[in-house]
């Protein structure tokens, strides 16, 4: 089985590692990959050597968290899947690999092709950026940070009927952003952007932001600009890998005197639905976008800006680490 493995910051190589296929626990099945798809801003924290996020390993790690494969074999007691499914994992960039039905594995409907398929576990995450701040149909949803996460939270706010602005720093971002729904754009830096932002939400003001991009600077944007009263979802890492702060991010001017909400994208939602087990738990999350996917609601692909044989793959990161704008969507090959 070959797989990604980083040894240290930029140190990314291909390894060979054993991965013993002849006899599989009852409830395990063995996937062999067809593409995974890069998540930039993590896969680029990672191989910058940015500090560890909680739960994450360190040196030497695998990275990427997008997989896309085949069902080649089920253990005996498999009820969720059946040889030749498609199936989406939340599983590293890596040729082959066996998992648990129980593990983060969904399978793809017939209809979705695979290039839109392999970003389930991404675009459930945009989800719950607007699941947890509680998104109310017809608001306005202010999008920080035009990356992937960013690109799938304005498609999907499109798709949920929200009056979408994209928020980003450079121009070829925003025109990308109008392309995957969103009705207005402005850079973050834009002078007039108070203003503009008054003149798009018809004066109510931003209900909704979702802050995809780490710096700090972004964070002061989103408490800046989201209206009185109004939610700061936050699914970025607020200053990872950055020097300690200047100012206080929770100043009384933005968050006490704005009474606004600022909700950490994390763990699951769904406690609305009292009683019953985790309605939206992450794999219900996936199968929800699969099936925007398949209902042509949103359309993923559209994000790919290359693609790569896995063999090059730290050609792919290099790009990253550049911050390469016109690079986005990710996706290596595995054959
Ligand atoms: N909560 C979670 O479970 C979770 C899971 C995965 C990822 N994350 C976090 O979410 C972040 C977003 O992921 P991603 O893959 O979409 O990252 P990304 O590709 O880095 O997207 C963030 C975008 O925001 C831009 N940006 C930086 N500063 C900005 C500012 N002040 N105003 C507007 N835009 C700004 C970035 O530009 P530059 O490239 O020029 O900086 C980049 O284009 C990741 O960095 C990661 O740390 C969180």
């Amino acid at each position: 089985m070959k797989i990604a493995i980083l040894h240290g910051p930029q140190d990314l190589r291909i390894e060979e590692q054993p991965l013993d296929t002849s006899q599989l626990k009852p409830q395990d099945i063995w996937v062999e990959t067809r593409i995974t798809a890069m998540k930039i801003g993590t896969d680029r924290g990672n191989y910058e050597g940015a500090e560890d996020v909680p739960g994450a390993p360190i040196f030497p790690r695998w990275v990427g968290d997008s997989n896309l494969g085949i069902v080649r074999k089920i253990g005996r007691n498999v009820r969720r899947f059946r040889v030749g499914d498609r199936v989406v994992a939340c599983l590293p960039h890596q040729s082959e690999y066996i998992a648990s039905e129980d593990g983060p594995v969904v399978a793809v409907p017939a209809g979705v092709a695979d290039e839109d398929a392999v970003y389930g576990f991404l675009y459930a995450l945009s989800a719950l950026c607007f699941r947890k701040a509680h998104y109310q149909v017809g608001e306005n949803v202010a999008v920080l940070g035009l990356g992937v996460l960013g690109m799938g939270a304005t498609a999907l706010g499109r798709a949920y009927g929200a009056n979408v602005i994209g928020i980003g720093n450079s121009t070829l971002r925003l025109e990308m952003a109008q392309r995957m729904g969103a009705r207005h754009t402005f850079l973050y830096n834009d002078p007039n952007l108070k203003a503009q932002l008054a003149a798009v939400t018809q004066e109510c003001g931003v209900d909704l932001v979702i802050q995809t991009a780490n710096p700090w600077p972004a964070y002061q944007t989103a408490v800046e600009i989201v209206r009185p009263g109004g939610r700061v979802s936050i699914v970025a890492l607020p200053g990872r890998g950055e020097p300690p702060l200047d100012f206080n991010p929770l100043d009384m001017k933005w968050f006490y005197h704005k009474g606004i909400s600022l909700i950490a994208v994390a763990g699951q939602s769904g406690e609305i639905y009292k009683g019953q087990d985790v309605r939206f738990d992450r794999n219900r999350s996936v199968a929800h976008v699969l099936q925007l996917m398949e209902d042509g609601r949103v359309e993923p692909k559209r994000l790919v800006t290359h693609r790569f044989h896995y063999t090059d793959i730290k050609q792919a990161y290099e790009m990253a680490f550049q911050r390469n704008k016109s690079m986005l969507g990710v996706i290596f090959r595995w054959d």
